[in-house]
């Protein structure tokens, strides 16, 4: 079996088009704005998400924190969900960075609730912080997407209460695909969006964030604070321009290898998988299975990486390179560990 890696989307090498473009873009110093091939990267991000403008930065956490501190002054508070990667993967950067206290909702299956959010919003007392940001995800890390009947809800409850709304849109083109709608349409309902390049569409490095040119502006500079000033970027956003032009097409056979995946999974004994859950290219399974724990190390051995198992629960991701075939010897393999 050919070394295969189910831990994530990022994983993923450049393609060779991507290497070629690589050694061929034209480049300048970013820093001075004067990098032809971010330029356009850029441009192009902005025209796909129907924002004014957008910046490219190296990754979707430097995205979400320059968002974050870009609309948002010290002292705010920004309402996230509890299972937000916002909340519970980027070091406490809100914090630290943005002086920000975040409001920790949980809603069922990380699905928003306008209504909850509206009920989380500060009143105008001395006493509490000012709400000063909502953040959503989609999709969301649990592999679910958010409608955008959803989306709307939510944007019309920040409307009312003139607060504005970042989403982190790491997979915002699984979501679209899966809902099927254009992707303009998700990102119509915020007011900035970040989305990654390196998560299942293959580029080496980087996230574009988007927004108006004011937010974008102020974005820069941080970015600029923050150190994320580099200079001939032309070589990474060539990559960043095949993701977005040519690798989207390809998205759906990832969900498929996905849903097959889970398919198989749910047929081996002691594991469950919750098919309605697996809704982009990520399969959540529960193992009740008491070995379960050396699952990861007997598949290393085997040249088959996955992630650690958190609560009996282990994630495995579809990506560029992964076929049914190979889903289908994971498959075999899993049933092999659990004859031993
Ligand atoms: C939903 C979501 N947001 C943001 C990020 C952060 O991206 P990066 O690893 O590029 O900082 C990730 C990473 O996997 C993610 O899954």
């Amino acid at each position: 079996m050919k070394n295969l890696d189910f831990r994530s989307d990022t994983v993923t090498h450049p393609t060779p088009a991507m290497r070629e473009a690589m050694a061929r873009a034209e480049v300048g110093d970013d820093v001075y704005q004067d990098d032809p091939t971010t330029n356009r990267l850029e441009t192009l991000a902005a025209e796909m998400l129907g924002m004014e403008a957008a910046l490219f930065v190296p990754s979707g956490t430097m995205g979400n924190q320059l968002a974050m501190m870009s609309h948002t002054r010290p002292g705010d508070e920004a309402i996230v969900s509890l299972e937000s990667h916002i909340f519970e993967h980027e070091v406490g950067a809100a914090a630290v960075l943005s002086g920000l206290n975040l409001r920790q909702l949980t809603f069922p299956n990380g699905i928003y609730d306008a209504a909850q959010i509206e009920a989380a919003i500060r009143p105008d007392d001395i006493h509490e912080p000012p709400t000063g940001l909502i953040c959503l995800e989609n999709a969301l890390a649990n592999g679910r997407v958010v409608t955008l009947e959803t989306m709307r809800e939510v944007q019309a409850v920040a409307q009312a209460h003139g607060i504005p709304v970042h989403m982190d849109g790491a997979r915002l083109f699984h979501a679209a695909l899966t809902l099927n709608e254009d992707v303009k349409a998700l990102a119509g309902c915020v007011d900035s969006v970040s989305c990654c390049l390196s998560k299942g569409l293959c580029a080496p490095v980087g996230s574009v964030l988007c927004g108006s040119k004011a937010f974008i502006a102020r974005a820069r500079k941080y970015r600029k604070m923050l150190g994320g000033g580099m200079r001939q970027t032309g070589i990474l956003c060539a990559a960043g321009i095949l993701a977005l032009t040519e690798m989207l097409p390809r998205l759906s056979e990832d969900h498929e290898t996905a849903r097959y995946l889970a398919e198989l999974l749910a047929q081996i004994p002691g594991v469950s998988v919750d098919l309605d859950s697996v809704q982009i290219n990520m399969v959540f399974a529960s193992f009740d299975w008491p070995n379960i724990a050396q699952l990861p190390a007997w598949l290393k051995e085997r040249e088959v990486l996955i992630g650690d198992c958190h609560n009996s629960v282990i994630r495995f991701v579809t990506h560029y390179g992964i076929t049914k075939r190979d889903v289908e010897g994971l498959a075999a393999l899993l049933k092999e560990f659990y004859a031993c």
